[in-house]
């Protein structure tokens, strides 16, 4: 990367040194065409919030200087929720010799990672950078990846889900278990329902196509169901919600696009805020930063957000204690 742009700048003097040399006389000759540095962004798939990331992503890199187009070239590509196509998109930028690769979501990384040792790697929103193997330690990562992590708490959802419904008594678990991102959020609420009496149901997904089929099995046994940040069921929403209004079983989830996609409630991380500090970490890499020293960042700002128009549709009333703290989606 470094050796790139030192090399355009060379061109680039050598070019005016030209022009200057020859005292303005003779034609015009065009500067070469200079070979911009390039950047793959690899997304396991479309779901609003990961879209958002991107978009804050890109916005901050031309903040910093980076504009696709005129300072960098940005080669996004969208796996459409296929580990195939990840691992195809993944090699083709190592082959190519991108300068930077930057990976929204876990399996993006993981995917990235199985690639390349040398290209730097920027991820964004990685839930558990340490369970998904990415990194030696969240401030040393030692290597050529280190990122944003968007670390939730089951137990700060969890002690929501009991204030908004304070009989629950089973709480069933949709997520895909192929995502190391939902099995650690998971884990967390194993412990959390031990510690409080709760018993929990699971339903594992493996695709898109089994969401329904699990979201019906949980609606017959549990009280609640609780959806982890998980890319398979943020990208199926409507149909998970569908069938969990249809038997007023309230639904808490691990990020705010999937509160205003229906969930009832979550206390999560600002992915504004994520977007932008990933395209920092990334123009901080493009100008020479090293990743194995760059801390993983993790997001502070936390928030409650409830879906009102959920909580109507499956009659539960929430607590003006509640209300008064959250940020409150889908009237
Ligand atoms: N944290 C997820 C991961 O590690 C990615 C993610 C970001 C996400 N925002 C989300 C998943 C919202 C579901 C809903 O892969």
């Amino acid at each position: 990367m470094k050796k790139k742009l030192t090399a355009v700048l060379a061109v680039m003097m050598m070019v005016t040194l030209a022009f200057t040399g020859c005292g303005g006389a003779g034609a015009k000759t065009e500067a070469p065409a200079k070979e911009l540095p390039t950047i793959g962004i690899v997304q396991i798939v479309e779901h609003p919030s990961l879209d958002t990331i991107r978009e804050n992503i890109i916005s901050q890199l031309a903040e910093e200087g980076f504009i696709d187009g005129e300072t960098v070239t940005i080669d996004y590509k969208n796996a459409q929720n296929e580990m195939a196509n990840l691992k195809t998109i993944c090699q083709s930028f190592s082959s190519q010799n991108y300068d930077l690769i930057i990976a929204i979501a876990t399996p993006s990384a993981q995917a990235a990672l199985g690639e390349t040792t040398e290209i730097p790697i920027i991820f964004s929103a990685v839930t558990d950078p340490m369970a998904a193997e990415l990194v030696d330690s969240l401030e040393v990562p030692g290597g050529n990846v280190t990122g944003t992590s968007d670390a939730v708490s089951a137990q700060m959802i969890m002690d929501l889900a009991l204030e908004i419904t304070p009989d629950i008594k089973t709480i069933g678990a949709l997520y895909n278990s192929s995502e190391v991102n939902s099995v650690s959020v998971v884990n967390d609420l194993k412990d959390y329902a031990a510690a409080n009496g709760l018993t929990v149901i699971e339903s594992a997904i493996t695709n898109t196509s089994e969401v329904q089929q699990a979201a019906q099995y949980l609606a017959g046994k549990a009280d609640a169901v609780f959806s982890p940040i998980d890319n398979t069921v943020a990208s199926a929403m409507p149909i998970i919600v569908e069938t969990l209004n249809n038997a007023k079983i309230p639904f808490y989830v691990g990020a705010d696009s999937m509160v205003s996609d229906g969930g009832l409630a979550t206390y999560g991380i600002n992915y504004v805020i994520l977007g932008k500090e990933t395209g920092k970490m990334a123009a901080a890499v493009l100008n020479g930063a090293d990743t194995a020293t760059m801390a993983v960042q993790t997001m502070t700002d936390m928030d409650i957000y409830v879906n009102n128009q959920t909580a109507k549709t499956i009659g539960i009333e929430i607590p003006q204690s509640v209300l008064d703290k959250a940020t409150v989606l889908g009237e």
